[in-house]
């Protein structure tokens, strides 16, 4: 076991902020349009598409964090795994309503990919080793940094002017996806600490939730008659280059010998987030789409 872990506190200045369980108690009514960002429909599936395994993803990983606890001594790390598990059981609760909302919009095929996600799930809890699971929560947990900075970085592009409510939860999530950065790997590092089984658990985990994102986003593409259409695919082409061209090179550090994310400072963004949050509490359920570009400050 190697013992040697930072506690998951965000610097803030002098001090360090503890995490926290936020509830965002969003409400999405039937009749929110899945495009929820009318400028990118592309994008929009291409979030919903990756929503769509929240619900059955983050419940697996809170599961195989609880197991992995138990073989942790820390105290410290233990309060973090507990915290851990707590953000990420808001998050799934709040992507099951979304995620019902684009099923009762018409997206009869949905259920399937959840039926397939939720199997996937089971047999790999079933039938592969705790450190399988916990390279796998270790893994996801790498590119949703990846994937938070770049959302975070480029969220004028690709939220600008949309739904304040699909935005609201899709940031309020990455905040804390940021925030809890450092847990699922000190656990696999306390626990396991085998680097290259860990950069099997990021290819894994990376390709197995892109392969059911793109499942998900072709299915209500193809619902849209987009699929076929050109204009549509040269957006959606562009739109995954951008992603690539932003995720990949978290992707490859991640991949590093020497890989912590305690290493990457957090967007100054995502701070004044927490700090706006911490003021007035639940406020910020809804972003000002049309003023993303300053921040909070
Ligand atoms: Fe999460
Ligand atoms: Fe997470």
């Amino acid at each position: 076991m190697n013992k040697d872990f930072s506690s998951s506190k965000t610097a803030v200045g002098e001090s360090a902020r503890e995490m926290q369980i936020r509830r965002m108690p969003f409400e999405f009514p039937d009749e929110i349009d899945p495009h929820w960002n009318p400028r990118l429909p592309e994008w929009s599936h291409m979030a919903n598409g990756a929503s769509l395994a929240m619900p059955f993803l983050e419940p697996y990983l809170i599961r195989t964090l609880r197991k992995a606890s138990e073989l942790i001594d820390s105290e410290t790390l233990k309060a973090d795994v507990k915290l851990y598990m707590g953000q990420e059981a808001q998050h799934y609760q709040q992507h099951r309503k979304f995620n019902d909302t684009l099923i009762a919009n018409g997206y009869v095929e949905l259920p399937e990919v959840e039926r397939r996600l939720s199997e996937d799930y089971k047999n790999m809890e079933e039938n592969r080793s705790l450190k399988f699971n916990l390279a796998y929560a270790a893994g996801f947990e790498s590119m949703a940094l990846g994937v938070g900075h770049w959302l975070i970085r480029d969220r004028e592009y690709l939220f600008g002017d949309s739904d304040t409510k699909v935005a609201s939860l899709i940031l309020w999530h990455f905040v804390e996806e940021i925030e809890h950065k450092n847990v699922a790997i000190d656990a696999y590092n306390y626990v396991y600490g085998d680097y290259f089984y860990r950069i099997y658990g990021v290819l894994y985990a990376t390709f197995h939730v892109l392969k059911y994102s793109r499942i998900a986003y072709k299915l209500m593409l193809e619902r849209d008659s987009l699929w076929s259409n050109l204009a549509s695919r040269w957006r959606l082409m562009k739109i995954i280059l951008r992603f690539h061209k932003n995720v990949l090179p978290s992707f490859f550090e991640a991949c590093l010998p020497n890989h912590h994310p305690s290493k990457r400072p957090d967007p100054q963004w995502c701070n004044e987030w927490l700090d706006l949050y911490q003021k007035e509490g639940h406020t910020l359920e809804q972003i000002d789409t049309k003023n993303l570009t300053p921040g909070f400050s």
